[in-house]
């Protein structure tokens, strides 16, 4: 027997239509009196952290907000959003967006309590303070970041994605309102939603995987397999959007708690070099990965099929596999997801990546959770596989 396993799943949530609004409510009730919102360019644009700003000044608290957040949240970010949080002495964070504004939140709510720098937390358990309170609000379905203990951040010096896992990352509360999701347009509908399918399927096949994890994981991929083609096709669809969002927040709390293998530990270096958003880069690698994989847990992998409703009964696990492969390449091409090819990648600068990509993949830790365990050049055929 292995030992204990430790559980993180933020202790305050809302979901459904209108959890949006219980943030600044839910924030009163928690006694802050000062926050941070954080969030990016695009959704300052279009006043969502306004809307926010407004209810904390009807509720007399008082808010500031940083929204530089990039696509792919960095050191800079944190630092930012830090420097704003310090300047108006704030006690809290809300994060308000995408993975990326929920991600760099974490950091500053972390970095606000520890000496830092940041990188010297990159790993596991390695941050020594909590931070302050963090709300986080997602705007996507999505990342499961506003329910796990993880954050990826790009250290700008050494062009890495660090990724970071420590109960200390976790959100104090998060509010999971699918409306927020209704003008997502199709295309970041698919990446984000094929990233939440690898999600539910990394952290069912992880050799982390567990009893607590597994029906999280499994009620994810079930969601998926129901709603992201008519949320994709439909995006103003209440039902598929609920769906998905919910998919979402649960493969969020499996992969926090189980981990995420090979998909994820090959696209953070795909996405640090390539500046590839995060649900893209793993979209494109997920059909060859599996296939790589699927011997060496063929009944996890079935049981996965059938939760898809891609095999039945009458298909053996390794039919089921099969069946499993080509149903995540059709569903990448349904809701065109693209070839590396047709990521604006050339064959030579992939060519000319793969080394410092298949060692940073493997210095990760994510690719030792997979089911078959691939050696560097293993992780080369891969990449070249996916082009
Ligand atoms: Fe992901």
């Amino acid at each position: 027997m292995s030992g204990p396993v430790q559980i993180n799943i933020p202790s305050i949530i809302f979901t459904g239509a209108g959890a949006f609004d219980e943030a600044v409510p839910q924030a009163r009730r928690s006694g802050l009196k000062n926050v941070l919102l954080v969030s990016d360019p695009y959704l300052v644009e279009q006043g969502l952290p306004a809307r926010i700003v407004e209810q904390c000044r009807q509720a007399d608290l008082d808010a500031h907000v940083y929204g530089g957040v990039t696509t792919e949240p960095t050191d800079v970010n944190v630092e930012e959003g830090l420097a704003v949080f310090r300047s108006n002495g704030c006690d809290a964070v809300i994060a308000v967006g995408g993975g990326s504004s929920i991600d760099a939140g974490k950091g500053i709510a972390v970095m606000a309590t520890n000496d830092g720098p940041l990188s010297g937390y990159a790993g596991y358990h390695r941050i020594p303070r909590p931070g302050v309170p963090l709300f986080a609000i997602p705007t996507t379905a999505g990342t499961g970041s506003e329910m796990t203990r993880v954050t990826v951040i790009t250290d700008t010096i050494r062009n890495v994605k660090m990724m970071m896992l420590d109960a200390h990352l976790l959100p104090t509360a998060a509010f999971v309102d699918y409306t927020l999701t209704l003008s997502m347009p199709p295309p970041l509908t698919a990446n984000v939603g094929v990233d939440t399918l690898t999600h539910g399927i990394e952290a069912f096949v992880s050799r982390k995987a567990g009893t607590m994890t597994d029906p999280l994981a499994l009620a994810c991929v079930d969601l998926v397999g129901r709603h992201l083609e008519r949320a994709w096709r439909q995006p103003g669809d209440h039902a598929a959007r609920k769906g998905m969002m919910e998919a979402a927040s649960l493969g969020g709390m499996a992969f926090a708690n189980s981990s995420v293998c090979l998909v994820h530990g090959m696209s953070r270096p795909l996405g640090a070099v390539f500046h590839l958003p995060h649900g893209l880069s793993n979209s494109v690698l997920l059909p060859a990965v599996t296939r790589f994989s699927v011997s060496s847990a063929p009944e996890r992998y079935a049981i996965l099929a059938r939760k898809l409703g891609w095999a039945g009964e009458e298909h053996n696990a390794s039919e089921a596999c099969d069946l499993l492969v080509d149903g995540l390449q059709k569903l990448n091409d349904t809701v065109e997801i693209p070839g590396l090819r047709d990521c604006g990648i050339s064959e030579e600068a992939l060519t000319g990546a793969l080394d410092k990509m298949a060692e940073d993949a493997l210095l990760s830790g994510s690719p030792q959770n997979n089911p078959r365990v691939p050696t560097a050049n293993e992780i080369k055929s891969l990449y070249m596989e996916a082009y």
